[in-house]
């Protein structure tokens, strides 16, 4: 029997480049090796997204990102994490189990509070239950499908540490295995995509490349990358260029290698470069943008998709609560 791989995608931005190879292409890399469960964390979007349309909005655009990057629905369980009312029973049954203590020390909030104390702010201030309980939600939504393995990156393992301490506490007070202990799946190799300007791509720095911009708007972007001031006929060194190393990406060895001898053996521009990673970067994405169009444009699809998901997910999390009400004597 395979083992069952989880993770939840945030519904908090819309996709860019480093999500793509960051977190969708690794997790998608593993969907024949493992049983997949991919869920769009809807809930805890709400920690932060007040705003109604722009919640609902972003939730469509970031599950319609999955399957037009190739998540395929009949082989991942493929939901949205409010569709499974289980996950907030469980998440109240693990509530009893939770220190207070243990939550804070999650890096999220004790980075929150620090943040107030530095601004001479109330160390609490801003600060919802939502985002102090972070920690617990996530280890219902991972222990609720028997999860073995979570496929995250690093900032996450703290959480997953949490949820391996609260199955265990579920586990050793009802003798039992109620609960499986997961296991955090870091991919090292995974890189650290830049941004526009040279820095880490997130969209808090406002120097994203989105994944299904319209070509237009690619190119555009593409342009406005940061260049040192190095003349035409300079040579270069593509390792220390960004726009090299986003040309890695989406390139062939064989294009890697000739672009490498163009740049060092001087001659080319960065506006030829660029030219060039544009080339590359939309022969890949434009396939996939015209899949996100189709489904973006069409939500009852989308929606049924989502649905049939939450249905097989369900019953897999039916069976989880069940067992907990008996281990805890609470009968349905
Ligand atoms: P952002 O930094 O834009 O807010 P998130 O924190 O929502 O992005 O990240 C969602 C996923 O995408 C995470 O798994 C994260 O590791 C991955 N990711 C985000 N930006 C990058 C990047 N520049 N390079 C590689 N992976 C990234
Ligand atoms: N906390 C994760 C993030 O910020 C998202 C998430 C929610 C998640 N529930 C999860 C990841 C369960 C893995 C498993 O990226």
């Amino acid at each position: 029997m395979k083992q069952i791989a989880l993770t939840g995608i945030k519904p908090t931005g819309i996709l860019h480049i480093g999500n793509y190879f960051g977190a969708i292409k690794p997790a998608l890399a593993l969907t024949g090796n493992y049983d997949a469960r991919y869920f769009i964390a809807d809930y805890h979007a709400l920690n932060t997204i007040k705003d109604p349309k722009e919640l609902s909005a972003l939730i469509r655009q970031v599950a319609a990102g999955w399957l037009a990057a190739g998540l395929d629905p009949d082989q991942v369980i493929f939901y949205r994490q409010s569709s499974v009312p289980e996950t907030l029973e469980l998440c109240t049954q693990l509530m009893a189990f939770t220190t207070k203590g243990l939550m804070n020390r999650a890096h999220a909030y004790k980075a929150a509070v620090q943040a107030n104390t530095e601004r001479g702010e109330d160390p609490d201030a801003g600060i919802n239950m939502g985002l102090y309980t972070y920690p617990v939600l996530m280890a219902a939504d991972i222990m609720l499908f028997d999860s073995d393995v979570v496929p995250v990156g690093q900032d996450q393992v703290q959480h997953i540490e949490m949820a391996q301490d609260i199955a265990q506490a579920v586990n050793y007070n009802y003798r039992q295995e109620v609960l499986k202990v997961p296991q955090a799946l870091v991919q090292k190799s995974v890189a650290v995509v830049p941004g526009l300007d040279g820095r880490k791509m997130s969209k808090s720095y406002g120097n994203t490349i989105p994944l299904f911009a319209p070509e237009k708007e690619l190119r555009k972007l593409i342009m406005r990358i940061v260049t040192n001031s190095q003349a035409v006929e300079e040579p270069k060194d593509p390792e220390g260029s960004q726009i090299f190393l986003l040309y890695k990406l989406f390139a062939a060895a064989e294009e890697q290698t000739a672009l490498a001898a163009r740049y060092r053996g001087g001659g080319m521009g960065w506006g030829e470069a660029k030219e060039e990673l544009f080339r590359v970067v939309n022969r890949e994405l434009s396939p996939m943008r015209e899949r996100f169009e189709a489904l973006i444009t069409n939500p009852g699809a989308l929606d049924d998709i989502l649905k049939r998901g939450a249905e097989k997910a369900r019953v897999i999390a039916r069976a989880t609560v069940g067992r907990f009400r008996a281990a805890a004597g609470i009968d349905s």
